[in-house]
């Protein structure tokens, strides 16, 4: 991290000291978070109350700047919602953060010490970033428990995965998770056989096997039954605090069951930030989205 950086934090820790429970305490509108710093080796520092943070990030393509001079931050376990016209640079911003797309310029970061651009794609995923894109990706041809099981294993590198057997641990964690993603009543089901949404699920469910400290979903209820919708709500409330997650949607009434801090992004960077009432009242937001 720059000097510069460290100095704001700092500086920011020392405005707030332990704030109060509820205070919005991130440089971009996030909820409080703790400030204790973590000492345990291969742990993130959240010393500065942000989990993942981006200062003026720019990239182009063939000259169109797709994201332009883009700041954010996450706090930990903070549930943020990104929303925004189409092209507005959402899914390119989930690309710099996991390492799809390196940034021509700016800063990333992964807690107070991660500089998450020394790292490859894959690297990025075993530090606990975990991503989801919207077409879902499950082992069509293998049950929902083999998918899960499979999660696991490929956690663990070649070699390990060769002779992997479940502990009870893990046994007892793959039957918590099924009961999370609702399919307990469909463990043996070829994931094939599954709903739209059921795959999605079962999706989430494997990126949460691998335990990541940072979920980032791309559009997760597009082409869900209201159902299945509401059902997603309402496991992502119980992901929050246990994860930090990062939410693009264009469904607003979504957005309005799981929101805390919506943050509007347009034209590759932050247009507005605040409860969902208060960027639906902002005449911008309005102007080049939600009135259209
Ligand atoms: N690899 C790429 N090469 C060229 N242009 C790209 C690339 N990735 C994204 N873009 C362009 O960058 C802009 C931002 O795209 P992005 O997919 O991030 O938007 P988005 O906010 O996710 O939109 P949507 O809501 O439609 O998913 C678009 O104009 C897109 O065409
Ligand atoms: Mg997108």
């Amino acid at each position: 991290m720059t000097p510069d950086l460290l100095e704001a934090g700092a500086r920011r820790v020392e405005r707030h000291g332990i704030a109060p429970a509820g205070l919005n305490n991130t440089e971009s509108g996030g909820r409080n978070a703790s400030t204790g710093r973590i000492s345990t080796p291969g742990e993130v520092d959240v010393t500065h109350g942000r989990i993942l943070y981006l200062e003026d990030v720019s990239v182009s393509f063939d000259g169109f700047k797709a994201i332009n001079r883009l700041s954010l931050d996450i706090a930990p376990g903070e549930l943020r919602c990104i929303i925004g016209p189409n092209g507005a640079g959402k899914t390119t911003m989930m690309d710099i953060i996991t390492g799809k797309t390196r940034p021509d310029a700016g800063t990333v970061f992964f807690g107070s010490t991660i500089d998450l651009l020394r790292h490859k794609e894959a690297e990025i995923a075993q530090l606990g970033i975990g991503r989801k894109f919207q077409k879902p990706t499950v082992f069509e041809q293998l049950t929902v428990f083999e998918n899960l099981e499979l999660a696991l294993k490929t956690h663990k590198g070649v070699k390990a995965s060769m002779f992997f057997r479940l502990d009870s641990q893990q046994s007892d964690r793959l039957a918590e998770m099924l009961v999370t993603i609702q399919l307990a009543g469909s463990v043996n089901r070829l994931a094939g056989n599954l709903s739209h949404g059921q795959k999605q699920w079962l999706e989430i469910g494997m990126l949460l096997m691998q335990d990541p400290k940072v979920l980032l979903l791309d559009e997760p209820v597009a082409g869900m039954t209201d159902e299945e919708t509401a059902r997603t709500a309402e496991l992502f409330l119980t992901l929050k605090g246990k994860h930090s997650l990062m939410v693009v949607e264009h469904d607003m009434s979504f957005i309005r069951t799981i929101s805390e801090i919506v943050t509007v992004l347009c034209d590759g960077s932050v247009l507005a930030q605040g409860t969902l009432d208060e960027v639906q009242g902002d005449e911008r937001v309005i102007e080049v989205y939600l009135g259209r």
